[in-house]
């Protein structure tokens, strides 16, 4: 890892879990005991986009409580050391930009996004306090997120292809690596040559090519990879030594 010039990270719901934002899947995760496809899907938007928008107004809520925690601000510090590097991820929230990470692929959208669920290329203007607010077009808005069943953002998932395709390392954290194509990244990484190292509690569908498995909470363990990779992963300052 000292000499990893190039590093792809990629990140799921684990590495907020420290935050206070739920994962998906798991005990006291999002999906247990519902279906996605009600709160996930063009399909359940268009049975009941009430009951989505409300779905999505409380996640926003435990986000704009949550703060960024060590996890988050660990790889800020990596990407402020490394020569080359792009953190992609399929959360929706935005702690690592809250904990200083620069231009991160956000491969499932954005949670505090909203757009047109016609697409008509309107902007959007300020929400609506409405159960289900609509475009200037008269088609109701949506959350900019990606569901089950539409594609990712091109552009974001050709950038993440070409860095997995390029890295020295690809350090998967918080993810249960099971969604596609977002859980493809690591083995494009692989496949390239990467050493590829994971940072999970719980083994996952790719702890059968990772190199090293950091087998603990992100807040723990990312700090600790970068002290591995010769790193301090708190800045230095007035009264820090
Ligand atoms: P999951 O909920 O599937 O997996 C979360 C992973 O985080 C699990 O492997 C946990 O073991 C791990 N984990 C839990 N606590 C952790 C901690 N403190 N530190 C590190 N890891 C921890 O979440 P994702 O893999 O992100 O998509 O799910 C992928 C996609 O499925 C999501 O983007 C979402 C979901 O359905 C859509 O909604 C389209």
């Amino acid at each position: 890892m000292r000499e990893t010039r190039r590093w792809f990270v990629l990140t799921g719901a684990g590495i907020s879990a420290e935050s206070g934002v739920p994962t998906f899947r798991g005990s006291g995760g999002l999906w247990e005991g519902t279906r996605p496809e009600l709160l996930a899907s063009p399909e359940g938007f268009r049975a009941d986009p009430a009951r989505v928008w409300r779905w999505y107004r409380w996640r926003r809520g435990i986000v704009a409580g949550a703060e960024p925690n060590a996890g988050h601000r660990a790889l800020a510090r990596l990407e402020d050391h490394a020569p080359s590097f792009v953190l992609a991820t399929q959360n929706v929230d935005d702690l690592h930009e809250r904990a200083g990470s620069r231009d991160v692929i956000h491969l499932h959208g954005r949670l505090f996004g909203t757009r047109c669920s016609r697409s008509c290329g309107m902007p959007v203007q300020e929400e609506i306090a409405a159960d289900v607010p609509l475009c200037g077009c008269g088609a109701p808005l949506r959350p900019d997120v990606v569901w089950f069943g539409e594609g990712l953002p091109v552009e974001a998932f050709q950038d993440a292809v070409a860095a997995a395709e390029e890295c020295d390392a690809c350090l998967i954290v918080g993810t249960s690596a099971i969604v596609h194509p977002a859980a493809g990244l690591p083995s494009v990484a692989s496949r390239a040559g990467a050493l590829l190292v994971e940072v999970n509690p719980e083994p996952t569908a790719l702890s059968g090519i990772c190199d090293l498995a950091l087998r603990g909470g992100a807040a723990t363990e990312l700090p600790r990879l970068l002290e591995m990779a010769g790193i301090s992963s708190e800045p230095t300052g007035p009264g820090r030594v």
